[in-house]
């Protein structure tokens, strides 16, 4: 796990990734979305392009330039995300969910910007989004899936129960109890898990993690 993607570890291959948040519109001028910075997608990204994969990255929106080579389809919301993803699927030998996707969105989306009451209240009633990973996990014909895990707490038993629940592959889950580490941040660690064994990868930059990562999922997708 020291050594950086292979170069030819995934020629031939296609790799899809999510990355960035999702942005979930209230109304013309406002919307709903998190601190995801699409760090650890884009380094994905490069790792796999670097592994010799044809990378299609879904990306939100991030202050990122896309790494030279992959193809970035552009989304909004995570409707949009499940869309992009779901169209072009069928390419797809690797499927890697980093996309920090929006679980709930608001029940509508105004036509106008809404306007201050005298009230000192205001309740949005919000609906659930598509599970993007679910939905690729639960295709017939699903590729190799990788999904993260964000947890605060009881990272393992949760980490292994969303492998199981989303028919995953392998999941890498990241404690973002943990001030500086993982979510908007340069750095990461990682617990690896998959149905026979796990992994851990000490804290380090997200493209050198993204690289072990890239390895371990192309050494797990020779296998299956
Ligand atoms: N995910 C997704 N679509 C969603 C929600 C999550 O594709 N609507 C993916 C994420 O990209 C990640 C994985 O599912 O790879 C787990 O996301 P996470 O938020 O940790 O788990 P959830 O299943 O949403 O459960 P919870 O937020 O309650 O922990
Ligand atoms: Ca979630």
């Amino acid at each position: 796990l020291e050594q950086p993607a292979r170069p030819g570890s995934l020629t031939g291959r296609c790799v899809m990734i999510t990355a960035g948040p999702t942005r979930e519109a209230i109304d013309p001028v406002r919307y709903l979305s998190n601190h995801s910075s699409g760090k650890m997608g884009y380094a994905l990204a490069q790792a796999a392009v670097e592994a010799g994969a044809r990378v299609i990255l879904v990306s939100g929106p991030v202050a990122l330039n896309a790494p030279p080579g992959c193809e970035r389809l552009s989304t909004q919301s995570a409707q949009q995300m499940h869309d992009a993803v779901m169209q072009r699927i069928s390419e797809v030998d690797i499927f890697i969910g980093c996309a920090a996707v929006s679980d709930y969105r608001p029940a509508v989306c105004e036509d106008q910007k809404i306007k201050k009451t005298d009230s000192d209240k205001l309740t949005l009633t919000l609906i659930k989004n598509p599970d993007i990973l679910g939905d690729v996990g639960a295709l017939a014909d699903p590729p190799f899936t990788l999904g993260f895990a964000a947890e605060t707490q009881q990272i393992k038993q949760y980490a292994q129960r969303k492998l199981a629940a989303k028919k995953l592959d392998m999941i890498a889950a990241n404690d973002v109890s943990k001030q500086n580490v993982g979510f908007n941040s340069d750095i990461n660690a990682l617990s690896v898990y998959w149905e026979t064994g796990e992994a851990v990868l000490p804290v380090a930059d997200k493209l050198h993690l993204a690289r072990q990562l890239i390895e371990l999922v192309a050494e797990k997708y020779k296998e299956k």
